[in-house]
């Protein structure tokens, strides 16, 4: 974003905040992990200097952005063969699934949010699938208890995986080469494999003690039984040779031939109940997009089985009529509105949403200006209100992991995509000689209403397992139009704090004037309704602003690393691209021509 279009009195407001907040940081906070499987403890807090020079990559015509260089380069080599956005965005997602294994997948599932040239918004819902022979009692013991890690550590965790047949899907229908074509870079960089960087090492490293534990996991991802260091090659052949019998068989390769065979045959010999006829059964669906307006714009975002556009069109229609460009990022009232308005959006998430082929979500009504007034109406100017006193409340009862990545081609076709195992490697387990990790996306499930998930999540009965159904989401790709064309293409991974993330990279460009650089270098919050407490990144609050909310009734929790936004701008004048690449993941890129 040029300075030009930054409102001239809003910056100054943005430095000052940060100004006061990287003399102190949060040097009270308790210094605790998330409560959720992000362990990108490695990321130092930003300094007010490095935020202030944060600038984005430029380009004239086309640009990638995602959590692995590698990958942003085969989104970028597909665009310059003569691809579209689509094409890159499948290139990305397949190699991703090479050189970012921790999250980039064909073992899980995810969204893409697409804007056409031609001015149509789509979404495609490529969310796993429960089993049939799921049961929403399934991660119970006899005494009705939650079994810790059952849904997250064995193959009962493990939903029928989307990914393939959503990346086939969208290429089908709106890519202009061919599989083999897109698919190629991610079978070159299984096959002649690739050299790790830091950024590559870190992620891996937080896992090495699972890897260890399966003999065909440990023979790819530990050098030797030792861990990788930065340097070395990463050479994954198993996983080029299921790459290429996709690339030949299309997805019926991996639904209904070898690969389907060797995940129900490793599930059936570990105690886990995939069958032939899941994966025979998968399908990805079409869905209508969340849309909702924000100071002047359209935000086109991901409809249930996902939560995330819901939530973040909610949060955005209780905060839009405060003065948040008046009151300044980090400031004690844009916080506490903030998280006011989060505790009161997670609470009707928790409460109410899941997969539509199963319940009935009540989208008109949650995003209804009369919901937002009321719900406005209860927060106090002063003082926190208690989760305790927060109830989704419409009336009827109840009912990192994750990676993101952006691509905007010339002609101004833009796709958001958000694809996970969900945990970071998922199960930590690879099918016999598959090659890749298969998720353990059953843990999204309310495995018991009432009790948290590994999320820190406490959701209803709505989204409890039931087969064929697909687990409610946070992840959130989301396009931003202005005057209807592409403005803004975010997202996150980070579990529930996906939706926090995504609307905070949006309103430190539309509200505080910060570019698309600083907007999401810039540090997090997070308020989910329970736990009841606000998780912060280092550096958002100033000592001043955080003791003061502390006597509102706040209490905070520090998180070291909250998200990784792949975002892109679109300069409304020049049309120029601008990427930036999360601070969050240094071995991410932002590159374009
Ligand atoms: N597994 C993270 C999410 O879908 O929200």
């Amino acid at each position: 974003m040029s300075a030009r279009y930054l409102p001239q009195s809003f910056f100054p407001r943005y430095a000052l905040a940060m100004a006061l907040g990287a003399a102190g940081g949060l040097s009270g906070a308790k210094d605790v992990p998330l409560p959720q499987p992000l362990k990108a403890s490695h990321v130092p807090a930003i300094t007010r200097e490095a935020l202030d020079k944060a600038r984005p990559v430029i380009a004239t015509h086309a640009m990638v952005v995602s959590a692995q260089h590698y990958a942003t380069q085969a989104g970028v080599e597909i665009l310059k063969q003569g691809g579209n956005a689509i094409d890159a965005a499948v290139a990305v997602g397949f190699a991703e699934a090479v050189v970012h294994p921790c999250c980039g997948n064909i073992g899980g599932g995810g969204f893409m949010t697409i804007h056409l040239a031609s001015g149509e918004n789509l979404f495609l819902n490529f969310r796993e699938k429960a089993p049939a022979k799921a049961t929403p009692g399934m991660f119970l013991d006899a005494h009705g208890e939650v079994v810790p890690n059952r849904s997250t550590d064995s193959y009962l965790g493990v939903g029928v995986p989307g990914t393939v047949m959503g990346l086939n899907t969208a290429l089908a229908k709106y890519g202009k080469l061919t599989l083999k074509q897109v698919i190629a870079p991610a079978i070159k960089l299984a096959s002649e494999g690739y050299v790790l960087q830091q950024g590559d090492v870190n992620i891996l490293n937080d896992s090495v003690e699972d890897f260890a534990k399966h003999p065909n996991v440990a023979a790819i991802f530990l050098n030797h039984g030792k861990p990788f260091v930065a340097g070395e090659r990463l050479v994954q052949k198993n996983l080029a040779h299921t790459l290429e019998q996709i690339a030949n068989g299309g997805s019926d390769a991996f639904y209904k031939g070898a690969i389907a065979r060797a995940v129900v045959a490793a599930s059936n010999a570990n105690g886990g109940i995939l069958s032939l006829r899941d994966f025979a059964d998968y399908t990805a669906q079409w869905e209508e997009p969340i849309r909702c307006e924000y100071h002047g714009h359209t935000i086109i975002s991901a409809p249930p089985p996902s939560s995330g556009g819901t939530t973040l069109c909610e949060i955005a229609q209780i905060i839009a009529p405060y003065p948040f460009a008046q009151w300044g990022y980090g400031s004690v009232e844009a916080v506490h509105t903030f998280a006011e308005a989060e505790r009161r959006a997670f609470a009707d998430r928790n409460t109410y949403l899941g997969d539509p082929a199963f319940v009935r979500n009540p989208i008109e009504q949650l995003l209804s200006s009369a919901h937002a007034a009321k719900l406005r109406a209860t927060i106090l100017p002063d003082k926190a209100t208690p989760s305790a006193q927060i109830t989704g409340n419409l009336g009827a009862t109840e009912g990192d992991h994750t990676t993101h990545y952006s691509v905007i081609d010339s002609h101004g076709n833009a796709v958001a995509v958000t694809y996970t195992i969900n945990f970071l490697f998922g199960t930590r387990q690879i099918a016999g000689d598959t090659g890749f990790f298969l998720n353990d996306e059953m843990d999204d499930f309310t495995s018991k209403p009432g009790v948290a998930n590994a999320a820190g999540l406490v959701q209803g009965k709505v989204n409890q397992v039931e087969p064929g159904k697909r687990p409610l989401s946070s992840m959130t790709p989301t396009i931003v139009l202005r005057d209807g064309k592409p403005f803004l293409l975010t997202g996150s991974p980070g579990d529930a704090t996906i939706i926090s993330t995504t609307l905070q990279s949006i309103i430190n460009i539309i509200d505080f004037g910060m570019n698309v650089q600083q907007a999401v270098n810039a540090p997090r919050m997070h308020q989910q309704w329970y736990p009841d407490e606000v998780w912060i990144e280092d550096g958002m609050l100033t000592p001043d602003a955080r003791r003061r909310l502390e006597a509102m009734g706040y209490k905070f929790t520090k998180v070291h690393a909250m998200g990784a936004d792949e975002a892109i701008l679109i300069d409304p004048k020049t049309g120029r691209r601008e990427g930036a690449n999360d601070r969050r993941r240094p071995a991410g890129l932002a590159a374009g021509y």
